[in-house]
């Protein structure tokens, strides 16, 4: 049966045939217009074909993208999200490498075990949450090898269990994402409670300061590490009614750049991305008129989503980051201006 494979770049809008299939690897057409994923990652148009470029056909709602059943990775739903994040443009091997990502359960974290899930890693998803760890697991199995760990990032003794069952069921921890985080109660200096403080340093740095305490040895066992702190351009800048979470990032931010020099010859690289605001359930936890602020500073005028919060960390959790460590990556819409 007739049929057509579209590499990608090929073609932006792509007249896809009846079947209105979009393939990003080899592909078998078999008789009745199915089609199989031989290799790689694929993509099926339903509902009428979808338009690459996102934007709903002239027969209506065809834009939905359904990864193929077997095909390891791509974007589960949604044409924008397909063209505007690129998530099948980059195909980076991530395959026999084990992720743990703090905070995985939802927001950014969550986007960012999808990612490297869909790469081909192995991911711990470590969480004080374990309900929604666990229905996070149950969701992303059909993408790869994952499990939920309940971990509490202040607590030490709580990270080395977790390290330790990491260990027993996936071998090795070869990535570490460092990005469990709150954001805090919004004050001035003078009116934030000293509990609240502490609060939200023990989690964002010395939650942060703990995994790498107990994971970097196991990378150093291993002789390969890529770690990824999640900081925040709040900590680049300082954000008003919130110098709590500001120095507590500020502090990931140092701690990064230690860590990186201290392992730079040792095969194990450090980095952190700096996110301006990113539309997730942090920010619930925030004043209306802090979030008016937060946006009112990024120039593309809009919140970042967790995708693309995710595609830059899943990059710096690859091979293909191999010279630079100890860095901050913006994410910030234009915010940042160094
Ligand atoms: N969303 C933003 O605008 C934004 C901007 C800059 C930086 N960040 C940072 O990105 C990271 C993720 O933020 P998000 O927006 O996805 O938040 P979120 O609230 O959606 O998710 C945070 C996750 O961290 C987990 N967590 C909280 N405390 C924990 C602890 N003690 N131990 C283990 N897990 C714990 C929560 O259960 C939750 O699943 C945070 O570090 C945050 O500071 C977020």
């Amino acid at each position: 049966m007739a049929g057509r494979a579209v590499e990608f770049g090929e073609e932006d809008e792509a007249a896809l045939g009846e079947e209105g299939v979009v393939v990003f690897g080899e592909v078998e057409l078999v008789e009745g217009g199915d089609v199989g994923v031989v290799e790689g990652r694929g993509f099926e148009g339903v509902g009428g074909g979808g338009n690459l470029d996102g934007k709903e056909d002239e027969e209506g709602g065809g834009d939905c993208l359904e990864k193929i059943a077997g095909g390891r990775g791509g974007c589960l739903r949604g044409g924008p999200h397909l063209m505007q994040h690129g998530r099948t443009m980059n195909q980076i091997n991530l395959q026999n490498r084990t992720a743990v990502v703090t905070g995985g359960a939802r927001g950014i974290g969550r986007a960012i075990v999808e990612r490297v899930l869909e790469w081909g890693a192995s991911v711990a998803i470590w969480d004080l949450d374990l309900a929604v760890a666990e229905e996070a697991r149950v969701a992303l199995a059909g993408l790869g090898r994952v499990m939920a760990v309940e971990v509490d990032v202040t607590e030490l003794g709580s990270v080395s269990r977790a390290v330790a069952a990491t260990v027993a069921e996936m071998g090795k921890i070869d990535i570490l994402v460092n990005n469990a985080g709150i954001a805090g109660a919004n004050a001035t200096v003078w009116q934030t409670d000293p509990a609240e403080w502490k609060r939200v340093v023990d989690i964002n740095l010395n939650g942060a300061f703990h995994c790498c305490h107990e994971v970097v040895p196991e990378m150093l066992r291993t002789g390969y590490g890529r770690i990824v702190n999640i900081a925040s351009i709040a900590g680049k800048e300082g954000n008003p009614n919130a110098a709590h979470y500001s120095a507590s990032k500020a502090g990931v931010v140092a701690l990064t750049k230690s860590l990186g020099k201290e392992l730079a010859q040792k095969g194990v690289i450090v980095n952190c991305v700096t996110p301006a605001v990113i539309e997730t359930d942090i920010l619930k936890q925030l004043e209306a008129y802090h979030v008016e602020y937060m946006l009112s500073k990024i120039p593309m005028g809009r919140f970042g989503k967790t995708t693309e919060a995710a595609a830059l960390v899943a990059w710096l959790c690859s091979e293909d980051c191999s010279f630079t460590t100890g860095a901050v990556f913006d994410l910030s819409g234009g915010r940042a201006t160094y």
